[in-house]
């Protein structure tokens, strides 16, 4: 692909603003590290984001809540090296902005400069409006997260889908404009009822993207080990797995582990040869010698 042809195709924040004006759906997937990234990028999806899940589907905790800034960066870095096309967004993890805007800001600005990220995805709604608003005049772009925040799951109680009261849409809707009018440039919705993400995708300006929120969003999100059937645990309602990774995976190492048993594997058109001339000065010398 000569340089020109790869300039244009690179998805930028306006392409994705562009997007909504236009009718077309915007597609975005999780990324952690080289391999999923090249695949994530390869196959055309728009959006990458290196989300906080990172702590449950590849560190193993059991919440969102302890990965580090650290942990996000080491993560972050391996996935840009994978990346051409997609536009590349990194989480904001929990305890990461929640200091201020100072600490906001450095976090930010270290996922740009040492992590390779084009945009910023922050969690929560109203409250966050005013640290959007100074991202956004650090020239940050700003991606919105509402509805299941998963890193609020100690004040939530649980993953619950949200927005399912009077009281709570209202909310979420008026989280939803306030987050716009503080400059993010796409708002993603995860687990609220199709009817009000409806309602919220078409009062606002800027894209939504769902997840667990139903079709009328602009574009969707997925955790790619939801979709590639890699996650070790029960996948929620509006997981689509597209992969049974695990099942296929978990046959190749099997079958790897008889091979050997068995001595099936390696077999000599697996396995390095000596040059014959090489062999036989090789034996020769070797069994002139006494064995140890
Ligand atoms: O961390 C993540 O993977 C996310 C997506 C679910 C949107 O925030």
């Amino acid at each position: 692909m000569d340089p020109q042809s790869q300039a244009v195709s690179k998805i930028t924040v306006p392409l994705i603003l562009e997007r909504k004006l236009r009718g077309e759906k915007i597609t975005a997937l999780t990324a952690y590290d080289y391999p999923t990234a090249r695949l994530v990028d390869e196959a055309g999806i728009d959006v990458l984001l290196v989300g906080d899940s990172l702590a449950q589907v590849v560190l193993g905790y059991d919440s969102t809540v302890p990965v580090t800034n650290d942990e996000m960066l080491h993560h972050l870095r391996a996935t840009r090296r994978g990346v051409r096309r997609a536009l590349l967004v990194a989480d904001l993890p929990y305890g990461s902005y929640h200091l201020g805007i100072r600490e906001t800001l450095e976090t930010s600005l270290r996922f740009i400069k040492q992590g390779g990220a084009e945009a910023i995805k922050i969690e929560g709604g109203r409250k966050r409006s005013r640290l959007v608003r100074r991202m956004v005049d650090a020239e940050i772009p700003v991606m919105g997260h509402i509805g299941l925040t998963p890193q609020s799951i100690h004040r939530l109680g649980g993953y619950a889908v949200q927005g399912r009261t009077l009281e709570s849409a209202t909310e979420l809707l008026a989280d939803a404009q306030a987050l716009e009018d503080a400059g993010v440039f796409a708002l993603v919705l995860e687990a609220i009822p199709r009817e009000l993400a409806a309602m919220i995708t078409r009062r606002l300006r800027i894209p939504t993207i769902g997840i667990g929120a139903g079709p009328d969003c602009d574009g969707q999100v997925l955790v790619f080990h939801d979709l590639a059937g890699l996650a070790f645990q029960h996948p929620a309602k509006f997981v689509r797995p597209y992969a049974d990774l695990r099942q296929t995976l978990h046959d190749a190492l099997a079958r790897f582990k008889d091979d050997v048993m068995e001595g099936r594997y390696p077999d000599d058109g697996e396995s390095y040869h000596c040059p014959p001339a090489l062999l036989e000065q090789f034996e020769k010398e070797v069994s002139g010698q006494p064995r140890s």
